[in-house]
């Protein structure tokens, strides 16, 4: 990862965003709601520019930051967004309304594993991005995978882990066996004969994955 100093550097030539941003990144701070991070959502979205991205699944909503940051950075794309939580479904929508953006996604209530047949009836989709429980990502990436167009492209977020995948001791139990299942992940896709994958150094650790030709 970058050094504290670097990180803060670019962190701060990223410009405000706009109120109700600014808002809801002050209501994840407060209320403990993992939201991506600055460096890595500014990443993923000049991605999806540059890809032209215009239907977009994103597994695990929260409070719809992503959703909306996406919405706004691709003005005519459509996201279709995947939440199971309750409190969080119901504050994403608030969020949502207030927007004005809500046009523009389709919030689908429940588990992502168990939502596949009503997420597969608005694809195929451009752009799949996976920001849900981090011991199955191999799940929603072979789920959501077949629904994603020829030249689609995957973003994984959290494959770093704050650094944790390259450490060699993790004290505690729990953290331990979940950066091993991110690590096993991640060797899985740099490996998979289907697509071809970079892992990216900002953020939390993101992996971009394109369909081989
Ligand atoms: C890291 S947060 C998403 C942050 C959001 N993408 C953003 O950057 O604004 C992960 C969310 O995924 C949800 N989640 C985890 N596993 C899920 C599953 N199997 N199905 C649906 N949602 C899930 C959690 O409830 C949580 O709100």
């Amino acid at each position: 990862m970058l050094n504290e100093k670097l990180h803060s550097y670019i962190e701060g030539l990223i410009p405000e965003r706009n109120s109700l941003f600014t808002e809801m990144e002050k209501y994840a701070n407060e209320h403990h709601v993992p939201i991506m991070e600055l460096a890595g959502i500014e990443t993923m979205l000049q991605l999806l520019r540059i890809h032209g991205s215009k239907k977009i699944l994103e597994v695990g909503t929260a409070i719809g930051y992503s959703a909306l940051r996406m919405a706004e950075a691709l003005p005519e794309a459509e996201v279709v967004t995947i939440e199971r939580d309750l409190e969080r479904i119901q504050t994403a929508k608030e969020f949502i309304q207030r927007s004005g953006k809500g046009g523009q996604i389709i919030f689908i209530e429940g588990d992502a594993l168990e939502v596949e047949n009503n997420v597969q009836a608005h694809g195929p989709f451009d752009a799949i991005f996976i920001d849900a429980a981090k011991g199955q990502y191999k799940k929603f990436f072979e789920l959501y995978a077949k629904c994603l167009k020829a030249d689609g492209l995957i973003v994984t977020d959290n494959v770093l882990f704050k650094g944790l995948v390259a450490e060699d001791e993790i004290e505690s139990k729990r953290t331990r066996n979940l950066v091993k299942k991110i690590a096993d992940f991640n060797k899985w896709l740099m490996n998979h004969s289907e697509y071809h994958t970079v892992i990216l150094p900002v953020g939390d650790g993101i992996a971009i994955s394109i369909k081989k030709r």
